[in-house]
Parts: structure tokens; C-alpha cells; sequence
């Protein structure tokens, strides 16, 4: 009985495998229920009490030492370049995913590449911003509802150059990048700040607390209202098409001088009225204006001899109405069945 079972020992010790099959034909020979080691097995139960500790241990032995065997010539086999025979070259690849650019990225790219044919340079500036930037330097007056607890997140007060204390909060616009770069350049200006945005506002489908803003700023002699009617229009022909057409209506910004918002028309109905555009024909996409005196005059530009226009549009409105996507909510939550669906090559 220990003889059989050293000759095994021996066998197994020998054998070499150069497939799977291989591997697997000795598994059964060896291990399966009708295999060597079963029939072993039923023999020792007719074995003498006496003789069941040495030989049941040696048993033990023999069945991981096969086990262990046939791990080791899977590893081997695995380290191996495959042979010939193993390599199936009609077989399909593996497939992998590809990712997609989010949508909000795709359609901030498509404005920056419009208004950069237009030669607009692109800035950027800190999300965590002052006072003195997001309001008092905008023209905004010390009382403004837009300063109030519900539409901006603060985080703290520092003293400010003048010695006075001042806020330190999230931004809420995008245009305190355009204060940073007339503090630091001189006219001619002409540039967009494309960034993340922040609000103390409730989340809902139609708003949420962080979102995206491109704002265009130029700043020249001579810069006029006609000028900036002519960018938009640019701008909404190749963002929605060549037969978009744009209005505006006088509105009120504190940092613009006259303000106005611009709606498009309707690119479902044509301008006929559908759910949409909510009847009327239109769609409201952006404010804009021509920059407050003050402005210039807070930002060190000399007034007297230069005028500017800007704009400021949020990224997700714009894709929502480009895409027709009903709930804002859904840019934040990455579901990747709802980001598969666009693919572009910006
Ligand atoms: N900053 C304004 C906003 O966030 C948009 C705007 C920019 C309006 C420039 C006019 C001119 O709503």
C-alpha cells in the first residue's frame, strides 16, 4: 500500500504539462471521483486500525502534494509565451471602455473655440475670492440683495489692503476674473473667463449650489453696443445655427451700464412657440451690457478714453437647452448611462 503510494508520489513528481489540457487531464486521472485518489481512499477504509494513522497521513500528503502540483504548472504554464496551438488568432479582442468627455466640458470647449476665432484670450482666476473682487469693485453697492446669506456662501472676513474687514467667500460670478485682469493689463482687453461658480441656493432641476459660467470681457477705444450686439450674434450662430437669431432686453447688472439680457430663438419650434421655450419663441441665455464707468475707474482704466463691453452665460443652461436635458441635478451625479451618451471631438 505505502509502496503504491510512493510510486505515485514518483509519477506525479515526473509529469510535465505543456497545456492546459494537459493540466486537466491529470486533474482527472489524479483527483476526479473515479480518479486514483478516490479509489486510495476507499481502500483505506478496509485498512487495518493499526495502519490508519501512517497511511492516512501519507494520503493526506499524496492529495496536496497533486494539488500543489497542479497550481505550480498552471503558474508555469501562464509565465509561458503561448504556443502555437493555444493562440487563437480569429478570436475577437478583448473589449475595453472608452470614456467620454462630460457634457458640461464638451460645450465649454465649443464657446471657448467660438470666442477664441474671435481673439479672445482665456483667464482664469481662485474660486475662493474677496469681496473687494466679487462685489465692491463690480459697482455693486454695500447693501446688495446678491451680497445677502441667500445667494453667497462666505467663509470667513480678513482685513483687507485698506485696513477695513472685509469677506472671504466663494465666488458667484466669474467676473471677478475680469477684475483681476483690468487690474493688471491695460487696454486693449479682450478675453472670457470660463469657471466653476457658487450659490446659497436651493438644489433643484433647474438650479444648483456649484455651477459653470463663461464671461467675455473687451475693453478698447471706441468700444461700442453695435460691437457687442455682433459678438452675440456670432456667437449664437455657431453655438445653435446659422438661422438662430438673438433679442435683447434692457435689464439691470450693477457692473453694466446699459444691461440687457439676450434671449435666442427657439430652435425646437422656429420661433412658432412650443413647452420649451414656454410659448414665447425665445430662450434666455445670457446678461450683458457695456462695463460701468465706475468699473473702469475702480480697476484703474482711464474712463475717459476707453469703454467695454461683457457677457456672462452659465454652461449648463446652454447645454441643457442644446441637448434638451430637463434636470440640472443630473451634471453632478455622474451616472455613467447618462454621460455615455456624449461623445465628441472636443
Ligand atoms: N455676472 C453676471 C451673472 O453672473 C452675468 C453678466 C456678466 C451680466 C457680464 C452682464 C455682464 O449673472
Amino acid at each position: 500500500m505505502l509502496s503504491k503510494i510512493e510510486e505515485i508520489l514518483r509519477e506525479v513528481k515526473n509529469f510535465s504539462a505543456s497545456s492546459k489540457k494537459d493540466i486537466e487531464s491529470f486533474r482527472i486521472k489524479y483527483l476526479s471521483k473515479k480518479g486514483i485518489l478516490s479509489a486510495l481512499f476507499e481502500e483505506f477504509k478496509i485498512i487495518p486500525p493499526d495502519q490508519k494513522r501512517d497511511f492516512g497521513k501519507k494520503l493526506n500528503e499524496l492529495k496536496n502534494f497533486i494539488q500543489l502540483k497542479i497550481d505550480t504548472l498552471h503558474s508555469e504554464l501562464k509565465k509561458k509565451p503561448p504556443s502555437k496551438i493555444d493562440l487563437d488568432l480569429t478570436l475577437p479582442g478583448d473589449s475595453f471602455n472608452l470614456g467620454s468627455r462630460h457634457p458640461i466640458s464638451i460645450v465649454r470647449n465649443e464657446i471657448i473655440s467660438i470666442f477664441t476665432r474671435l481673439g479672445f484670450t482665456i483667464s482664469e482666476g481662485p474660486e475662493i475670492e474677496d469681496d473687494a473682487h466679487v462685489f465692491s469693485k463690480l459697482n455693486f453697492p454695500p447693501e446688495h440683495p446678491a451680497r445677502d446669506m441667500q445667494d453667497t456662501v462666505f467663509i470667513e472676513k480678513c482685513i483687507d489692503s485698506e485696513g477695513k474687514i472685509a469677506d472671504i467667500l466663494l465666488r458667484t460670478h466669474t467676473s471677478s476674473v475680469q477684475v483681476r485682469v483690468m487690474e493688471k493689463q491695460k487696454p486693449p482687453i479682450r478675453t472670457i473667463s470660463p469657471g466653476r461658480v457658487y450659490r446659497n441656493e436651493a438644489i433643484s432641476s433647474r438650479s444648483h449650489c456649484i455651477f459653470h459660467q463663461v464671461e467675455g470681457l473687451y475693453i478698447d477705444e471706441n468700444v461700442s453696443f453695435s460691437d457687442l450686439k455682433q459678438t452675440l450674434l456670432y456667437f449664437s450662430k455657431e453655438m445653435f445655427g446659422e438661422k438662430t437669431r438673438i433679442r435683447l432686453r434692457p435689464s439691470f447688472f450693477p457692473f453694466t451700464e446699459p444691461s440687457a439680457e439676450m434671449d435666442i430663438s427657439c430652435k425646437l419650434c422656429n420661433g412658432k412657440g412650443c413647452t420649451v421655450c414656454k410659448y414665447t419663441g425665445w430662450l434666455e441665455i445670457l446678461g450683458c451690457g457695456m462695463v460701468d464707468p465706475n468699473v473702469l475707474e475702480y480697476t484703474g482704466i482711464d474712463n475717459q478714453k476707453f469703454t467695454g463691453f461683457a457677457f456672462g452665460m452659465g454652461i449648463e443652461r446652454i447645454t441643457m437647452l442644446k441637448y434638451q436635458i430637463k434636470d440640472i441635478r443630473l451634471f453632478f451625479e455622474n451616472d455613467i448611462r447618462f454621460l455615455q451618451q456624449f461623445k465628441s471631438a472636443l
